[in-house]
């Protein structure tokens, strides 16, 4: 992939976050979405590729924009395929609460999972914690490990897990064994990513079920920085599987290696902080226009890069 189209969607994630900004607060989450795809939709369109949406806003009957199986860009350059999630963090942006992110990915063709709208089982680890992780493994062997791996005592390990009743389990037996816990409301891709950034977000690990599609976002950010990953599909219903089913996925046990849910060679992730986060700051407006804040990575090559950018709304009509 030319590495500048990277650059190129940056300015898709500005968009979006710029977007979803304006609603922050003020308890519209689908307001709030919505103004992030329609922002998002609109700065593809004027990007020199001929994409196709895989992980998407939904499936075409219940997506109006941005859909799985979507064409998007001007049609005349790279053929790729495009992982989004516009507004990761909905509810976060709505309460005007941390870490909401707007966030893309892209590879050539067949580098993603085609992951359905489930739920994904999944365990997440920074570059010095990779190799270690076992998906099917107890939650102890997973913690000790990593830490083991990282050369510190349990207790100066620190998981992230989404604050949900269905992760009991797993924050019991993190704290039996004395490691700490950081509850997030929302936005796990945003928690894995921060595990690969430890020294700034003091996370080492995600553990929990969260979105599939997150998942293979997810991935995509650890492709590019080294980190290890895998996902298990925990489809919620028979709906669920026939879904996963039509998409190629045959066996709901099978564990996904990070490898497996994006593909490591020639992956780009962008994103753009909405509300302020742990590696990215959000969105400031000021007067005539907005500050962003931004990074984007590349597998192939491993860098990262931390982009702010000063939009003038007076030059720059579509914000
Ligand atoms: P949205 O902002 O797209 O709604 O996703 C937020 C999120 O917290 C994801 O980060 C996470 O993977 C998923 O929702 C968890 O789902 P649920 O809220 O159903 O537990």
């Amino acid at each position: 992939m030319d590495r500048n189209m990277a650059l190129e969607f940056v300015r898709v994630t500005e968009a979006a976050a710029l977007g979803a900004s304006k609603w922050m607060g003020l308890g519209n989450d689908k307001a709030a979405d919505q103004a992030a795809v329609d922002f998002m939709r609109k700065a593809f369109s004027s990007i020199n590729f001929e994409g196709t949406v895989v992980i998407g806003e939904g499936e075409r009957d219940e997506a109006p924009m941005l859909y799985i199986g979507e064409k998007i860009g001007k049609g005349n350059g790279p053929k790729l395929d495009i992982a989004i999630d516009p507004l990761e963090g909905t509810t976060l942006t709505a309460q005007g609460r941390p870490n909401a992110i707007s966030v893309v990915a892209a590879a050539p063709h067949g580098h993603f999972l085609n992951a359905p709208d489930t739920y994904m089982k999944k365990i997440a680890v920074g570059p010095c914690a990779a190799g270690v992780i076992d998906i099917n493994a107890p939650v102890k062997d997973n913690v000790r490990a990593v830490a083991k791996k990282l050369g510190r005592p349990v207790e100066n390990l620190t998981v992230v897990v989404l604050d949900r009743p269905r992760h009991a389990d797993i924050i019991k037996e993190v704290r039996e064994l004395g490691a700490r816990i950081y509850l997030i409301q929302d936005g796990d891709v945003a928690a894995a990513v921060a595990t690969a950034f430890a020294e700034d977000s003091e996370v080492d690990m995600l553990l929990g079920i969260g979105g599939a599609p997150e998942g293979v976002l997810a991935a995509a950010a650890l492709q590019c920085l080294g980190g290890d990953m895998q996902g298990q599909l925990k489809p919620r219903n028979e709906d669920e599987i026939r879904r996963a089913k039509e998409m190629g996925i045959k066996n709901m046990d099978k564990v996904f290696t990070m490898d497996e849910l994006a593909k490591p060679d020639d992956i780009m992730f962008a994103a753009t902080g909405v509300t302020n986060g742990t590696f990215l700051k959000g969105i400031r407006f000021i007067t005539g226009g907005a500050i962003t804040h931004s990074v984007v990575m590349r597998s192939k090559t491993g860098t990262v890069r931390y982009i702010q950018a000063h939009h003038k709304f007076a030059k720059k009509p579509v914000y």
